[in-house]
């Protein structure tokens, strides 16, 4: 459908779409007022990393809410909507909670698009939601000069079952549910790079629930999670070691990584934000000296609907592992140990 638009090329000049960076986006909110922090009926909220904030309603029972949307990263529409609302969505999913409700949000220039490019973007993220398990209840859609899609979505959890990336201990292990190399893969498409068996491997990848993963991991005594998003796998995992104040120790070789993701790497294929997630890291992660700074920019790579890094105890690893493959969640892997050394950084293996 509408073949002759080419969604990717539609972002205007200047803007990438890609979350601020952390470093602008502190200086913007480190003076503004919070309101709300000490009511004690607040689980989750700004004060930590966590993308998703949590509040009590009763002793059972806490709300879970969470949004995200961006600009389209693939030429598909239906594929976008299904990727957006599956990116939105996994914040609830990497809490352990359940996605209760969700609201569609909508930029879209209406008068110079297709409105059935829209129709479909809403058709593959209502797809999402139902699978999920989720109502779709409303949202607000605005005319904008380039497409911009996304959710905010409501969950349930129960307040004493909260997993945070706070909470992992030294002699866990992290286990990662998908592969990396999204962003690489993703900005090929955008530059017509990317071959057609590729972009449909990377489009089920992102499009692919945290549900599943989700639930295997909640039959098992996990310690943190989080999701793999933005700032790419180094940044995700320090914030978890800074927020448990531990180290990790990460097995490069273990890490599951879209194939091809080194080639597009070496022709130049990489995104700002992946370069700026790099900058950012650096000075808490050490590297192999040996180790090309084309692999460590893929250990950075910014993710879009990335996997869930599950923090359990080591002994409790290759059980989880093998559930995961059973469901379906073919790319887990163990790629990484949790230590008392070196808290709030990361070595690289
Ligand atoms: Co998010
Ligand atoms: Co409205
Ligand atoms: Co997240």
């Amino acid at each position: 459908m509408s073949a002759s638009v080419k969604l990717t090329s539609l972002t205007t000049k200047g803007g990438c779409g890609c979350k601020i960076s952390p470093d602008a986006l502190s200086s913007v909110l480190k003076n503004l007022p919070r309101p709300g922090q000490d009511d004690p009926r607040l689980l989750v909220g700004v004060e930590t990393s966590d993308d998703a904030g949590v509040y009590q309603l009763t002793d059972e029972l806490a709300i879970v809410q969470t949004l995200d949307f961006f600009t389209p990263i693939v030429d598909d529409p239906y594929w976008f909507g299904q990727i957006a609302a599956a990116n939105a969505l996994s914040d609830v999913f990497a809490m352990g909670g359940t996605p209760i409700t969700a609201l569609n949000i909508v930029g879209f220039p209406i008068s110079k698009l297709d409105p059935a490019i829209l129709t479909e973007i809403l058709r593959g993220a209502a797809d999402k939601v139902a699978e999920a398990g989720a109502a779709l209840v409303g949202g607000h859609s605005i005319d904008d000069q380039e497409p911009k899609f996304g959710l905010s979505v409501t969950g349930t959890i129960h307040p004493s079952r909260i997993l945070t990336n706070a909470g992992a201990k030294p002699g866990d292990v992290l286990i990662l549910t998908k592969p990396i190399g999204v962003g690489i893969q993703t900005t090929a498409i955008k530059r017509d790079a990317l071959t057609p068996e590729a972009t449909q491997t990377v489009m089920s990848v992102m499009a692919t629930l945290n549900k599943q993963a989700a639930q295997c991991m909640l039959a098992f005594p996990v310690n943190a999670c989080t999701d793999v998003t933005g700032f790419g796998l180094l940044g995700h995992a320090l914030e978890m070691a800074e927020g448990s104040s531990v180290g990790i120790r990460l097995h490069t070789a273990n890490v599951p990584i879209l194939p091809g993701t080194r080639d597009l790497a070496e022709r130049g294929i990489v995104p700002g934000g992946s370069k700026s997630n790099f900058r950012w890291v650096a000075d808490r992660v050490r590297f192999p000296e040996e180790m090309a700074e084309i692999d460590r920019l893929i250990l950075c790579d910014a993710v879009t609907s990335g996997g869930l890094l599950i923090s359990l105890p080591a002994n409790e690893a290759e059980g989880l592992l093998a559930s995961l493959h059973q469901h379906g969640v073919e790319w887990a892997r163990i790629i990484a140990d949790v230590t008392a050394d070196h808290p709030g950084t990361i070595v690289v293996e």
